[in-house]
């Protein structure tokens, strides 16, 4: 089913919350309406949107805002381990990851919580606690407008990287993705190593027994997702905590910790607008590091430690850091301001915030840390 909105009213629409209008908002429920959509005569630019989680409209879209509004999921075991899921691009990711956990499936628990829809997952790549959507993507349904036909894009194809993919690039413009088929596993598989999440498992100090662990909430998903196969059923993995001894874990003890750790430091965007993190984590050369290391230990005396992480291609030094270390936890421009808690994320601190507040505090924090540091932070949230 096609619906459509003219001069429609985005707020509701986009987690900044912006008041801006598009000259039409269009939603498709089903994948066969794409075919028949006439493109040509849609005010343009096409714009497709997911949850609106990852944008700031910047002033009113002179064109077509296209919701995927598909909502449908199909399981099928590929094997006694794995098993797929497929999930319309309009499945909101968290009510995916919750049903999983449920299941006690392994694969995207480290993920929970992510605000966004599954369509957007497949073209932002995107990631928290050591682990992307490309780790568990098997593969995706699109609508090409290019030759107008649906294709099955291979992820191995998708060029993906930190917050990147050829749909943000090469492809822009070029395929609505219409479904993404995910590779779960029954085998435990749990990643732990990203800082914070062995400690907030542990700190739960929640030793589950095995069996006991209680399916956590499935949220708006319920009832959307397929019941249980007859598989093997949840495994656990025993993991050694130093502290503690051994923990059994199941995927929901996982997200359970991870939703901790969200809830503690993210805003939830129910309550405060926001895009999530702001500014991508920027990577630079060892000497760069050494320099920034320099300014660091002139701040904060001979043995301070600049937090970062070794990537391949040089450090990963976290925006968060050099946001807090040039003073910007809390500061307001209008009705924007950095949140407290994350310096990466700005929001929308007075419910009225204009496009305007938001990008003039942006241009503080990017100056600031070009000024102190040498590095340009690009934005993550994409402007439109
Ligand atoms: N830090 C500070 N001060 C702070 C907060 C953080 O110095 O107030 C430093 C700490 O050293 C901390 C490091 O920054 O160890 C990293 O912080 P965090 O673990 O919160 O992660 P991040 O790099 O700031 C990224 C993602 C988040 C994701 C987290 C966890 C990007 C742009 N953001 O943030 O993703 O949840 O890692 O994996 O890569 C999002 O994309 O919207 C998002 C929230």
């Amino acid at each position: 089913m096609v619906t459509r909105y003219d001069n429609c009213d985005l707020s509701g629409r986009n987690t900044f919350r912006m008041k801006v209008k598009c000259a039409l908002f269009v939603e498709v429920t089903a994948e066969e309406d794409l075919p028949v959509l006439d493109w040509d005569a849609l005010p343009q630019p096409v714009l497709v949107m997911g949850g609106g989680s990852n944008l700031l409209f910047t002033k009113d879209f002179p064109g077509t805002v296209l919701h995927m509004a598909i909502c449908h999921s199909e399981r099928s075991e590929e094997s006694r381990s794995e098993e797929s899921v497929t999930c319309g691009a309009g499945v909101v990711f968290d009510d995916f990851c919750a049903w999983a956990a449920s299941e006690g499936l392994w694969g995207p628990e480290n993920l929970s919580l992510i605000p966004g829809e599954v369509g957007a997952s497949a073209v932002q790549n995107i990631g928290a606690y050591g682990v992307e959507a490309k780790d568990i993507i098997s593969g995706i349904r699109a609508w090409d407008r290019q030759e107008a036909c649906f294709v099955d894009i291979d992820p191995a194809d998708c060029a993906y990287g930190y917050r990147t993919s050829k749909f943000k690039t090469e492809w822009k413009g070029r395929f609505v993705i219409t479904a993404v088929t995910y590779r779960l596993s029954r085998t435990p598989q749990p990643r732990l190593d990203y800082g914070g999440v062995r400690e907030a498992l542990e700190e739960s100090g929640k030793v589950p027994v095995p069996g006991t662990c209680p399916p956590p909430d499935m949220g708006r998903g319920r009832g959307l997702f397929p019941k249980g196969m007859g598989g093997a059923g949840t495994e656990r993995s025993e993991v050694e905590f130093p502290g503690t001894g051994t923990l059994s874990l199941a995927p929901g003890d996982i997200r359970d910790a991870i939703i901790g750790i969200r809830q503690a430091k993210l805003p939830a965007v129910e309550e405060l607008g926001s895009a999530g993190s702001f500014f991508c984590n920027p990577v630079v050369s060892r000497e760069h590091f050494e320099r920034i290391v320099a300014t660091a230990r002139e701040d904060n005396g001979p043995d301070y430690q600049v937090p970062h992480y070794e990537v391949g291609d040089g450090i990963k030094v976290p925006a968060a850091w050099m946001i807090e270390q040039c003073g910007f936890k809390g500061a307001r421009n209008g009705g924007a301001q950095v949140y407290q808690n994350q310096p990466l994320v700005i929001v929308n601190a007075s419910g009225t915030a204009s496009p305007q507040d938001i990008i003039g505090l942006e241009n503080q924090v990017i100056q600031a840390i070009a000024q102190k540091y040498g590095i340009t932070l690009h934005p993550e949230v994409e402007h439109v």
